[in-house]
């Protein structure tokens, strides 16, 4: 594991003197994390769990995974936000955006209820009819709307298919220890469940059975991962601040953010890294959006979106900065060939690896924004693999929360996420909600 703060493409727009004047504000902040002091501090679990975590329920992951494994054509994981985006960015990271289309010998994974539409879920069931498959339903509260219609749905169909014994054994599920609709209920079926600890909120919970057993079905080595997370906790959780790249990089976006910098594009040149910028995307929003604070953050795949978003980021509105992940070696190779007649006037590129052509292109980019006005901060892995999966997802839980609380707010809580459910659920009949849903009908007329 060695990732690594490249500040080269901040040059001209961050001065050394402005990191020293905010070092003392860093300082308040991460001490906050390390001493369990500030806002939302019930819920900081994730900072010791690469350490501290269940070994029992991870060698029944490990355990129910093979199962899976075995007796399963599809694997269809429920869930939305925190209990989704960690396990879909993991799998595309680590295997591949096409992980369902290419030679395996482990199950096809689908994600279904990360959204309300009709299209999305029958597809889904259609490509399980006539394959054997089991379900993974995963909610903390037990009681969003979206997993928990789909789960019905499945749970539904499976006994209809396996009959109620049957379905028991292909159901699992991921809840909280003790309470919610979803506990009562598994243990009233009898099904396998999870725990997603209580002192880890949703979009910090990939390494925990959230995360770790659709992970694993898709046959990727949590041990890794786990290691990978465990050596960055002690890397960046110890590290003085002069010396701590996690706190660092919470310094350099809130003095960008200071300097109207107010949109943050995290980029990759890899594909496989996109649904990994979903998840950050939502530890980033959800933790730092609110009290009208906070950066916005948006992702892009380069060079796809250069032929796209990279016109409005090279000449747009001066209000955004890129953090660029930068993988150093290929995790596949393809040497461009020859072509003795030169046709199409590429010999030049004969022999070049594509990652050299790719690596090249970040280098002309990072030059390129810079010259429109854009700063980049750039952070370095070796490659893409379990164990820098686990250290990103560390570095960037710290730097969140440190971030956070630079910026004053609850870095741990998303008040905002009720306010479009509250109207859902009064505008559909919910019990409890007539008089909202007076109020908004009263606003439509
Ligand atoms: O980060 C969060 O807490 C949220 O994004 C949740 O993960 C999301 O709303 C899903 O919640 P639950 O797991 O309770 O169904």
């Amino acid at each position: 594991m060695a990732l690594t703060l490249n500040e080269t493409y901040l040059k001209g727009f961050i001065a050394e003197n402005e990191t020293e004047k905010i070092a003392h504000i860093a300082e308040a902040a991460f001490d906050l994390v390390k001493t369990r002091s500030g806002a939302g501090s019930a819920f900081l679990g994730w900072v010791d769990l690469p350490v501290n975590y269940d070994r029992e329920e991870f060698a029944r992951v490990k355990a129910a995974a093979a199962r899976i494994q075995k007796n399963s054509d599809v694997f269809v994981v429920i869930g939305i936000g925190g209990s989704y985006l960690g396990a879909r960015a993991a799998i595309e990271f680590c295997r591949s955006p096409l992980y369902n289309n290419l030679k395996k010998d482990t199950p096809d994974i689908y994600f279904a209820g990360n959204s309300i539409s009709p299209s999305a879920l029958s597809d889904i069931l259609k490509i399980c009819e006539g394959r054997d498959f089991c379900v993974n339903v995963i909610s903390k509260s037990g009681t969003t709307t979206e997993p928990a219609v789909t789960f019905r749905i499945f749970r539904s169909l499976l006994e209809k298919k396996y009959g109620e014994e049957g379905a028991k054994e292909r159901i699992f599920v991921t809840t909280d220890r003790a309470k919610g609709k979803l506990k009562e209920f598994s243990t009233e079926k009898g099904y396998e469940t999870f725990v997603v600890p209580d002192d880890i909120g949703g979009r910090y919970s990939v390494l925990t059975a959230v995360g770790l057993l659709p992970i694993a079905v898709a046959g990727i080595d949590i041990d890794a991962m786990m290691k990978g997370a465990a050596d960055a906790r002690e890397k960046y959780l110890n590290a003085p601040i002069a010396e701590n790249d996690a706190v660092r990089y919470a310094m350099l976006r809130n003095i960008l953010y200071n300097k109207g910098k107010t949109i943050e594009i995290l980029v990759s040149y890899e594909p496989a890294a996109q649904m990994f910028a979903e998840w950050w995307k939502q530890l980033y929003g959800e933790s730092e959006g609110k009290d009208n604070k906070g950066l916005y953050p948006s992702s892009v795949v380069f060079s796809t979106d250069l032929h796209s978003l990279g016109q409005y980021v090279q000449a747009g509105l001066r209000t955004m900065f890129e953090t660029v992940l930068d993988f150093k070696n290929a995790s596949d190779e393809v040497v461009i060939p020859d072509d003795p007649v030169n046709i199409d006037g590429l010999n030049f590129l004969s022999g070049k690896t594509l990652h050299d052509v790719n690596r090249t292109a970040m280098t002309g980019t990072l030059f390129a924004h810079n010259d429109g006005g854009v700063p980049n901060i750039l952070i370095e892995a070796e490659k893409r693999d379990e164990s820098n999966f686990g250290a990103l997802v560390y570095f960037f839980e710290l730097a969140c929360a440190v971030s956070g609380y630079m910026l004053g707010v609850n870095p741990f809580d998303q008040p905002g996420v009720e306010a479009y459910k509250k109207n859902m659920y009064a505008l559909l009949g919910k019990p409890g909600y007539e008089e909202q849903k007076a109020a908004l009908e009263a606003r439509m007329n």
